[in-house]
């Protein structure tokens, strides 16, 4: 029953879109809502759709990089199409789609122009990444169903609206950063992650290659490296809190990338027109490196990866930190800048992307401030505090690194003690280091945990994986990279930032990904002018559409409840509900049953109930639950309040 009414629909749908086809001036009765991300820099709608033939071919100017995106849009297309060829031609086609390269000045860096019109598709560029990131608007046009991997047999009309589309990023840099090290993930998964990157024109794949829980790229000059520093003990649970490992554990978690491994990412990235930037983290973050050679520390002794059991504290609740054990290089010991410069000669080998990052952050100091090596290292050079120390440290990277013939960039931490001569920066602790930096004359990638932290809960703690800070999608979407009063030219783009002490599989790194990963790829492409919440929501909307059709997990956070609690009097719990998302009805109880919309829907601040043991809260949309469930404890939200 349910497939005669579908296949009825679709005949209705076909037999509109083809009227629209043969007379584009007709009105059109499938009516294409925009659901790009990033938001182009102009969009000129016509009504009619280009319907794409049983025969499509794809045609590009000679060129070997356009026959690669040539071959990747007709894999794609697969579903669309019966046949369909790839061949490189001079002009353009009645029913084709051509890819064009041209010497059009005009056209930025990046920059495409996109044409659908009745008879054909025309993508122009003055370069290869032009006509890539044209490529990928078309893809968007059309109708979700082209992420169907499973499914050959088209469902839907193969139709893209005729639009006129003119593009260009605002930033150069823009960044996702995933963590490898906390936990692994395989070259596929990696591959996957820069697929779903290419699609919202994300150019940067920054890989965080080492930490204190593994070190996961082949350094062949240190074998030991992967051969002890890239395993630890299998733990499950909340990381972090994890109990200590016994003495003799199985050390069976893990794993590391290869030369050849890296080699396949960086060329697989390459034909997606995306850099691979790789971290080594140093001196602090280091114990990976240290179980595999104890040496390298200012206190040598048995090191062992981290399994997940803390270490690091920080008293107070986030400024101050220190080691249990020391986690660092020893900036004192000369066979550190050995280590470091044979690290950084295959490294430097393996990624031809310009910058090196060196990580930099969180360096606890508590071993140095009592070491005699470092006291020795801080007369000699005359250094007097260990941000001096640290700075000295910094300084000595950079010049190996630019004896690679690469630039550094590191976690804004480098300013401590002075910036090194030619540093760039990687603002994190907000945007506050990056514009000291930018003032004082280098580069800048703005990162900051404030926008853009993809570890972050995206919701209330009651519905995620605990992690210690919260960033909502809504919040995500407001990331500014430039900051008033500074050069523009300094600031290099931006970029989120996936750490995975949290995030156990791949899965769920889709999770924290998506959606605010939208919000992060349209503040670093489009133009600042165009930002629109209420504008961005639905196309988020029709972006998660697509991921339902490819299998590809998102957050559902921005439709649940956000919580705001107080105290009146001394006992009393006042509750004000809202959401992120407009147009929502917030339903309720204090009773313990289940709410739905037709339970009371909130629309003032609510008392507690003196004796109520939870508040269950749904958000619905035009009488469809959407949000999730929540079930709030009493107790908790007495807590929230303030009250004992
Ligand atoms: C950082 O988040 N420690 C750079």
């Amino acid at each position: 029953m349910k497939n005669i009414i579908l296949s009825g629909l679709l005949l209705f749908i076909t037999t509109t879109v083809a009227k629209a086809q043969n007379n584009t001036e007709a009105s059109v009765t499938t009516d294409w809502q925009n659901s790009l991300i990033p938001q182009p820099v102009s969009l000129i709608k016509q009504s009619g759709y280009f319907i794409l033939p049983n025969n499509l071919s794809v045609l590009f100017t000679k060129n070997e990089a356009l026959k690669k995106i040539a071959d990747q849009l007709a894999q794609q297309l697969q579903t669309a199409t019966n046949t369909i060829s790839v061949k490189d031609n001079n002009a353009a086609a009645a029913n084709t789609i051509f890819l064009s390269l041209t010497n059009d000045k005009s056209i930025p860096a990046e920059g495409y122009r996109l044409k659908v019109a009745a008879d054909g598709i025309i993508i122009t560029a003055k370069e290869p990444a032009g006509i890539f990131y044209g490529v990928q608007t078309l893809v968007q046009l059309l109708p979700g169903q082209i992420e169907n991997k499973d499914n050959k047999k088209p469902v839907t009309e193969w139709a893209a609206p005729l639009v006129t589309i003119e593009d260009a990023p605002r930033f150069g840099w823009r960044g996702l950063m995933l963590d490898v090290s906390r936990h692994f993930f395989t070259v596929a998964q990696v591959k996957d992650y820069i697929n779903q990157m290419a699609k919202y024109k994300f150019n940067l794949l920054h890989l965080h290659l080492t930490d204190d829980q593994g070190w996961r790229i082949q350094i062949k000059a240190l074998p030991k490296l992967t051969e002890v520093g890239a395993w630890r003990v299998d733990k499950t649970g909340t990381f972090g809190k994890f109990s200590k490992p016994e003495p003799n554990e199985p050390k069976t978690y893990g794993g590391f990338y290869t030369q050849e491994d890296i080699k396949e990412l960086v060329q697989y990235a390459s034909e997606r027109f995306i850099n691979i930037m790789p971290e080594i983290d140093i001196p602090g973050h280091s114990l990976a490196a240290l179980a595999s050679y104890p040496n390298l520390s200012c206190t040598p002794g048995t090191y062992a990866v981290n399994s997940g059991e803390q270490f690091m504290i920080w008293p107070g609740g986030g400024k101050h930190f220190y080691g249990t054990l020391d986690n660092t290089l020893c900036p004192a010991n000369e066979q550190v800048y050995d280590f470091i410069d044979k690290v950084f000669t295959e490294v430097a080998q393996l990624f031809p992307f310009a910058y090196i990052h060196m990580g930099g952050d969180e360096t606890a100091r508590n071993f140095w401030e009592k070491n005699d090596q470092i006291k020795a290292l801080m007369k000699k050079e005359n250094l007097k505090n260990l941000d001096e120390v640290q700075s000295y440290f910094v300084k000595r990277v950079e010049k190996i690194i630019a004896s690679k013939g690469k630039k550094m960039i590191g976690w804004d931490e480098i300013l401590q003690g002075g910036l090194a001569p030619n540093a760039t920066v990687m603002s994190w602790r907000g945007m506050k280091f990056g514009i000291e930096a930018a003032k004082l004359g280098h580069e800048v990638v703005m990162s900051p945990t404030d926008f853009a932290y993809l570890d972050y809960m995206q919701g209330d703690a009651i519905m995620e994986p605990p992690v210690y800070a919260s960033l909502r999608l809504k919040k995500a979407y407001q990331f500014e990279p430039l900051p008033e009063g500074v050069d523009a030219k300094l600031i290099k783009g931006g970029q989120a930032n996936l750490w995975t002490e949290q995030v156990y599989n791949m899965r769920h790194a889709q999770y924290m990904i998506w959606p605010r990963a939208f919000a992060i790829a349209e503040a670093l492409w489009s133009p600042k002018e165009k930002r629109d919440w209420n504008d961005f929501v639905p196309r988020v909307e029709k972006q998660m559409e697509r991921y339902d059709v490819a299998g590809i997990k998102y957050a559902p956070s921005m439709y649940d409840a956000i919580f705001e609690v107080r105290k009146k009097d001394t006992a009393t719990i006042i509750v004000s509900l809202s959401t992120e998302v407009e147009g929502l009805s917030i339903h309720y109880s204090f009773d313990n049953s289940f709410p739905d919309n037709f339970y009371p829907a909130y629309t003032t601040p609510l008392t507690v109930p003196k004796d109520a043991a939870a508040m269950k809260v749904i958000t619905y949309r035009n009488n469809k639950p959407i949000g999730r469930m929540m079930v709030m404890p009493i107790t908790e939200l007495r807590k929230r309040a303030g009250i004992k």
